[in-house]
């Protein structure tokens, strides 16, 4: 009891401490590497500069004979700065061996890729991790993924993806954390100490890579969920939701930012000097490098803000875009800008200042190869201890989202047959997700494979079929399914999406489950057999029929290698789910955007059902089919007796809030006890909650834990009506809470000047 009380504690003080460890502010005075990379500089000439502001892609592995032949040149000239996608050890050491051999100043080439949620051990995506909330295995996964990333000679990753979200049609919102910012703040943080470590010294580690925040800034406000559109987005909003997870991952000390390839009120970003100057080097004081998205300075022709390619490179480089991701525009164009004089001298040099800095912190002028062993590799990738993470994280992922008469857990003491039926019973390929890295879609465990070794030695029996595919219409394969369905005593459903069909590019109108999955769910469920549905997906879905029809239903999202396994350790009951939402789940797409933290219009009602000429659909509710912050558990839990310890605070003074929460079920668990608060008067509107504080509790049956939060009016701070961030004097409603929509336990307190 006592170890849980201390975790909760430590989990507050690591909180308030995140914005005073050490980061890149104490970098910048770093002179000695000041000096060396000034030293590199006074060498360079003008096209050796641009060279380092450019980045190649190497189009996957390049071991062997296909060395690029675009790259080839450039390496040898000693114009490269950057390559990403080489991801093996050979292909790598080849690549550098050019760059070192044949370049005039011999200076290594900084090696990227993609590692979103693992390099070879591929863990949950990241929205599913993020619905652990559990920081410390987000943060360990992170350093798996780098341990693993690095061992390969990568030094860079292109992660993690920061960007707030709050519509489900868009695909990249499995890239990210949620529809929360002060959540998105905390995992963003957890996630570049993962990648990076703790300091800038600990960036020199054979086991640590340097981290990107992307995609700056509103990309997941993309209109109408469709990828790359256009953002319309007010300062303050901007400030107050948008803004924060990268903030809190600048002061966890990420090394990168990446341009994001929306425009915002008619500036693309990648052209954005109020982003990119104003913002991140003035106001925050970022002293790392920004690299555009693919292609992002080509993309402003199109965008129509610049006439050609050269206009275009002249606007990212003004912005202060430091590094051009595969587009060339700045290694065809850059040379001349500045000799025309559209470009000074001094933006180049600061770009390639702040480029060389990084390549020194990484350690890559000592060791260009940053340890680069085939050997090391292979001893590093996939060890046992990394997969035991992976299957952890992924059990702590999912989301139990509907459990009728406690149909699960199906515990191995059970005589029974379960019908294993749908798309996703037998499927490896999808349960990555899109953003796999490296990992090998066919080692990954499929439910299949995790059931059948769970069950090995018990009296639970299966049948199979698959009955459809994830993405056709064709029912050819129903009948198999009922039949089967019909001499099973439960059935097994495992549907979702295809691992394309969320992600990049992959933005849909129908949320619904695709194909002809819900077709043969209906069937099933004429059977009259208990349903309970697995999902692996990528996106919040409408769920609205498999709610009110099917009995229980599990949201295990694209777990990752260990995916299986980890979803039978949740059936059998030897993990008891904890998982909560980061995103809301949608009646409807009508309904989209629906979140949690909106505004309270001037025309709300007292409860959710339809008045006239108040803010409602004559079809539909306004909540959410299941709201931010719920999850199901196996136990159950009781929260009560809350406590403020005063009513009114000053300014910089504490507020202490306590609450009993009990395990009342009979079943070890953990719960995720969540603290909103509600600004009722502002100078500008506020949203109804926010989410101030939160903490994971492992709580054995029958056992009870005062826990214990701590606020101030720092907590209590946004945008004010000039600007300002503050936070204002009032009446403030606080509740604790299992959910966001939960409000049996709500409390009042006033802020004084
Ligand atoms: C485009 C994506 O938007 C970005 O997130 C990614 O890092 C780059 N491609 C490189 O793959």
């Amino acid at each position: 009891m006592k170890r849980n009380l201390i975790s909760v504690l430590l989990i507050g003080t690591l909180f308030c401490s995140c914005s005073s460890r050490t980061s890149w502010q104490s970098y910048s005075g770093d002179k000695e590497i000041e000096r060396k990379v000034d030293s590199v500089l006074s060498l360079m000439t003008l096209e050796e500069k641009i060279g380092q502001m450019t980045q190649f892609t190497s189009f996957g592995d390049i071991t062997g004979p296909q060395v690029s032949e675009d790259i080839e040149p450039y390496l040898r000239k000693g114009l490269v700065g950057s390559i990403f996608n080489a991801v093996t050890t050979d292909g790598i050491r080849k690549l550098q061996d050019m760059a070192l051999s044949e370049s005039r100043l011999k200076i290594p080439v900084l090696f990227g890729y993609d590692v979103v949620h693992g390099f070879k051990t591929i863990f949950p995506m990241p929205l599913a991790e993020s619905c652990s909330w559990d920081l410390e295995r987000i943060e360990k996964s992170a350093s798996i993924a780098a341990a693993e990333t690095a061992a390969a000679g990568i030094k860079w990753t292109f992660a993690p993806m920061v960007d707030i979200a709050r519509d489900p049609r868009w695909g990249r919102v499995m890239e990210g954390a949620g529809e929360d910012p002060y959540l998105g703040s905390r995992i963003a943080e957890a996630r570049v100490r993962g990648f990076q470590g703790n300091s800038w010294q600990a960036l020199k580690s054979p086991d640590k890579i340097l981290a990107c925040a992307k995609h700056f800034v509103a990309y997941g406000a993309a209109e109408a969920g469709r990828d790359y559109n256009i953002a319309d987005v007010s300062e303050r909003t901007l400030r107050d939701l948008y803004f924060p997870p990268f903030q809190a991952a600048h002061k966890a000390g990420v090394g990168t930012f990446m341009t994001a390839f929306n425009e915002i009120s008619g500036v693309p970003c990648t052209a954005s000097q109020y982003l990119f100057t104003d913002i991140l080097r003035d106001e925050w004081n970022f002293n790392g490098f920004v690299v555009t998205d693919y292609t992002a300075i080509n993309e402003l022709v199109p965008h129509g803000v610049a006439r050609d390619e050269k206009q275009a490179g002249e606007l990212a480089a003004h912005a202060g875009v430091d590094m051009d991701m595969t587009g060339s525009v700045y290694l065809k164009h850059l040379k001349s800008s500045v000799e025309e004089g559209k470009v000074p001298v001094a933006v180049i040099d600061n770009a390639v200042r702040r480029i060389l800095e990084m390549k020194f912190l990484l350690g890559l002028f000592d060791d260009p190869y940053a340890g680069l062993d085939p050997e090391r590799e292979k001893n590093t990738i996939l060890k046992p201890e990394f997969l035991q993470a992976a299957r952890e994280m992924a059990a702590r992922s999912a989301v139990l989202l509907k459990n009728e008469n406690d149909l699960l857990p199906i515990t191995k003491d059970k005589k029974c047959t379960i019908a294993l039926i749908g798309p996703m019973v037998k499927n490896k390929e999808s349960m990555n997700g899109e953003w796999a890295g490296q990992g090998n879609r066919q080692q990954s465990v499929s439910l299949f494979e995790g059931v059948t070794e769970k069950y090995e030695r018990s009296n639970v029996r299966f049948l199979y079929a698959p009955g459809c595919d994830l993405t056709t219409d064709n029912e050819q394969g129903f009948a198999e399914a009922l039949a089967v369905a019909r001499q099973a005593d439960i059935v097994l459903f495992a549907g979702g999406e295809d691992f394309n069909w969320s992600g990049e590019a992959a933005c849909r109108t129908d949320i619904k489950l695709p194909g002809a999955q819900q077709a043969l769910l209906k069937q099933l469920k004429k059977t009259g057999k208990p349903i309970v549905l697995i999902l692996f997906n990528g996106r919040p879905l409408d769920l609205s029929w498999e709610d009110g029809n099917v009995n229980a239903i599990l949201e295990a999202w694209y777990p990752g290698t260990m995916g299986g396994h980890a979803v039978a350790d949740i059936i059998a009951g030897d993990y008891n789910p904890s998982g909560r939402l980061t995103l809301s789940f949608p009646r409807n797409v009508g309904q989209i955007p629906v979140y949690y933290n909106h505004k309270n219009t001037g025309r709300p009602a007292s409860d959710d059902t339809y008045s006239d000429y108040r803010s409602f659909y004559l079809d539909e509710k306004n909540a959410p089919l299941y709201p931010f912050g719920y999850g199901l558990s196996y136990t159950t839990f009781e929260i009560g007796n809350m406590q403020l310890d005063k009513t009114e605070i000053k300014k910089g003074e504490p507020l202490a809030v306590t609450a009993e929460i009990r395990n009342t079920g009979d079943r070890d668990g953990e719960q995720v006890v969540q603290l909103y608060v509600r600004d009722i008067v502002g100078s500008v509107s506020r949203p109804v909650k926010e989410l101030k504080r939160f903490a994971k509790i492992f709580l054995k049956k029958g056992e009870k834990q005062t826990i214990r939060f701590e606020l101030d009016s720092d907590d209590l701070a946004f945008h004010d009506i000039d600007m300002r961030y503050t936070s204002e004097p009032g009446e403030f409603k606080i509740w604790i809470a299992d959910s966001s929509d939960d409000e049996r336990l709500e409390k009042t307190f006033r802020l004084i000047e």
